[in-house]
C-alpha cells in the first residue's frame, strides 16, 4: 500500500464532515488507472471512485453490470497507489450486489484490505437497508447511492432523470432517510433535479455527493472521461466538457502515422548509438 505524501492533507470522512459543516463543496471524480488518479491527486480532487462505469467507459459494455470484482480491484490498487491521500471509495460491483449479503461484505472488505478503499459506494434501492447496515456494523464507510441506479438499467439509452415530481421526491427523501438511519456515511444522487437533493439534504445531515443532482449538493462527481472529452458522443446534459482529449489524440496519433509514412520518425534523436569500441592496449 503507498504512504500518504506529507506535503498534501490526507482526506477522510471527518474531513468531508468539516467540508460541509464549513460550507465548503468538495470534489471527487472516477479514476480507473495509475496516470488518472496521480493527476487527479494532484490537482486537488477530493475524492476519487473506482466506479463501476469502467464496464461502458472503458471495457465498451452496453451496461455497468459485467465488470469483475477482481478487474476494480487491480485498477483499485493502481488508482491508491497513484492517490494515497484522496478519500477513495470502491464500487460495489453487480457481480457482488447480485451474489447475496455474503459476497456483498467480502467485496467490501476487499475493496479495503487489497485496494486500500476508504468506503464503498452501493447502488441502493428501498429494501437494502439490511445491507448497508451489516456494511456499517463491519466498520466499512458505506455510500448509499439513491436515484438514477445505472445497475439497472440494461442499455444505453435507458437512463433517465429520477424524482421530477413531489411524489417521487417523497419516496427518495424516505429511501434516503432509511439508509442513513442504517448507517450510510454519506450519499449520492444521480440524475436528480436540484428541488430533489434540497429535500434530501434538508432530511439527512451526512455529506450527499451529487451527480448531476443540481448545486445544492456538499460535493460533486463526474465521469472523468466524459468532462475530458475522451469517449462519450452524447454525455449526460449536467457534465462539463472542459476539454476535448479524444480529438487531441486522434490528431496525434494522426502525426505518428504520417510522420512513419514520410520517414520522419524515428529520426537520428531517437535512434541508439553503437558504444564505442574498447581499445586493446599492448599487453
Ligand atoms: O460508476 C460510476 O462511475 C458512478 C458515478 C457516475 C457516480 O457510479
Amino acid at each position: 500500500m503507498s504512504t500518504p505524501d506529507p506535503a498534501l492533507p490526507r482526506i477522510d470522512l471527518s474531513a468531508l464532515r468539516r467540508m460541509k459543516a464549513a460550507g465548503r463543496k468538495f470534489a471527487m471524480l472516477t479514476a480507473y488507472d495509475y496516470p488518472t488518479a496521480a493527476a487527479a491527486q494532484a490537482a486537488g480532487v477530493h475524492s476519487l471512485l473506482i466506479g463501476d462505469s469502467l464496464g461502458t467507459v472503458l471495457l465498451g459494455h452496453p451496461n455497468t453490470r459485467s465488470v469483475p470484482l477482481s478487474l476494480m480491484l487491480t485498477l483499485g490498487e493502481a488508482v491508491r497507489r497513484a492517490a494515497p491521500n484522496v478519500y477513495f471509495v470502491g464500487d460495489m460491483p453487480y457481480e457482488a450486489v447480485t451474489g447475496g449479503e455474503e459476497s456483498v461484505l467480502t467485496a467490501a472488505e476487499r475493496f479495503r484490505d487489497e485496494a486500500g478503499c476508504d468506503a464503498v459506494k452501493l447502488e441502493t434501492g428501498p429494501a437494502d437497508d439490511r445491507r448497508v447496515a451489516r456494511l456499517t456494523q463491519a466498520g466499512i464507510d458505506t455510500i448509499a447511492h439513491l436515484g438514477l441506479r445505472p445497475q439497472q438499467i440494461a442499455t444505453p439509452n435507458g437512463y433517465r432523470a429520477q424524482a421530477r415530481d413531489a411524489a417521487s421526491i417523497a419516496v427518495l427523501v424516505a429511501d434516503a432517510r432509511k439508509m442513513v438511519d442504517a448507517g450510510a456515511a454519506m450519499l449520492l444522487l444521480e440524475a436528480v433535479p436540484n428541488e430533489a437533493s434540497q429535500a434530501v439534504l434538508a432530511a439527512v445531515s451526512v455529506p450527499v455527493v451529487g451527480c448531476g443532482a443540481g448545486r445544492a449538493c456538499d460535493g460533486h462527481v463526474l465521469v472523468t472521461y466524459d468532462m475530458l472529452g475522451i469517449g462519450a458522443r452524447h454525455p449526460p446534459r449536467f457534465v462539463p466538457v472542459l476539454a476535448h482529449l479524444e480529438q487531441v489524440m486522434v490528431d496525434v496519433m494522426r502525426r505518428y502515422v504520417a510522420d512513419i509514412a514520410a520517414g520522419v520518425y524515428p529520426g537520428p534523436e531517437h535512434v541508439y548509438p553503437m558504444r564505442a569500441p574498447v581499445k586493446s592496449g599492448p599487453p
